[in-house]
């Protein structure tokens, strides 16, 4: 329990829990689950700690129900919920609208070759059966034939597809793009941005932050919950299995005109290769 929240209490001010005002929609393997603890160290944010899956699975439960999956808070917190699938969800852009047009959604980005191959290290985690990757990723098997957009970890990284939906519903001011490569390599940066766009003071900074070079990944000195030094979880940071460099090009090939669509669409070059 952190001293603000100890004191309002004492003070006989109950917290409240609110529907959130900012989402975390993606994308899967993105840099999602570090860009919300790193971003609900701010004294003033308040996340739902696991994947609520409203505006996908659960919408039919109602408002209220997604409101007590929500962390209780204090007037001048802000609610914050994060579930990557919900970038992907037809009906999301329209249901999240309805709860509240002035919805701020984050998106964390990042090159789709190397999502593609974190997503298929993930599936493999779970089920050890499963072909080759350069094998997936193309029609008939085999690098001859075309690139299969309907296997999933290929299709997700076509993001310009995905986001138009969404800005059938939301300006493009109400979206926050999170570089997931610039994440890892300077998380105080991205999270100065993100507390900009969010309307929070400036709390989050390098100082939070230090690499750990067994991890390959930054990790956090403190937080919520945890007053040591530490690290994502194991599932955050797999090694990625070794992809033949032809394979990866086709796939660069594949990507590139999304991607230049997606930098038009949101006016940012990504650099992605
Ligand atoms: P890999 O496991 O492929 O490296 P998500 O949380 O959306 O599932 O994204 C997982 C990805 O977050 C990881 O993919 C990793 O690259 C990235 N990431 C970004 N910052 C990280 C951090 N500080 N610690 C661990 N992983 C991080």
């Amino acid at each position: 329990i952190s001293p603000k929240y100890k004191f309002f209490r004492e003070q006989g001010l109950r917290p409240e829990r609110q529907l959130p005002s900012a989402l975390i929609i993606g994308v899967k393997k993105g840099g999602t689950r570090a860009l919300l603890e790193f971003i609900r160290i701010h004294p003033d944010v308040r996340a739902a700690g696991s994947e609520v899956h409203f505006f996908d699975k659960n919408y039919m439960r109602g408002f209220q129900w997604y409101r007590s999956h929500m962390p209780a808070t204090l007037e001048g917190q802000l609610t914050i919920e994060k579930t990557p699938s919900y970038f992907i969800t037809r009906e999301a852009p329209h249901r999240v609208h309805l709860m509240n047009p002035s919805t701020k959604l984050l998106i964390v980005v990042r090159d789709p070759v190397t999502r593609a191959i974190s997503d298929y290290a993930q599936a493999i985690s779970k089920k050890v059966d499963m072909k080759p990757f350069e094998q997936l990723v193309f029609v008939n098997g085999s690098i001859g034939s075309i690139v299969d957009t309907s296997w999933g970890p290929i299709k997700l990284g076509i993001y310009s597809r995905y986001l138009s939906r969404w800005l059938k519903f939301f300006p493009l001011s109400q979206f926050l793009f999170v570089s997931g490569e610039r994440l890892v390599l300077d998380p105080a940066i991205e999270l100065r941005r993100v507390q900009d766009f969010l309307g929070l003071k400036r709390v989050v900074t390098e100082k939070h932050f230090y690499f750990n070079s067994t991890k390959g990944f930054p990790c956090l000195f403190k937080s919520e919950g945890h007053s040591a030094p530490h690290c994502l979880g194991k599932t955050k940071g797999r090694s990625h299995p070794y992809v033949n460099p032809i394979v990866m090009q086709r796939l660069r090939d594949f990507y590139r005109p999304f991607n230049n669509h997606f930098y038009q669409i949101t006016g940012i070059n990504f650099g992605w290769a």
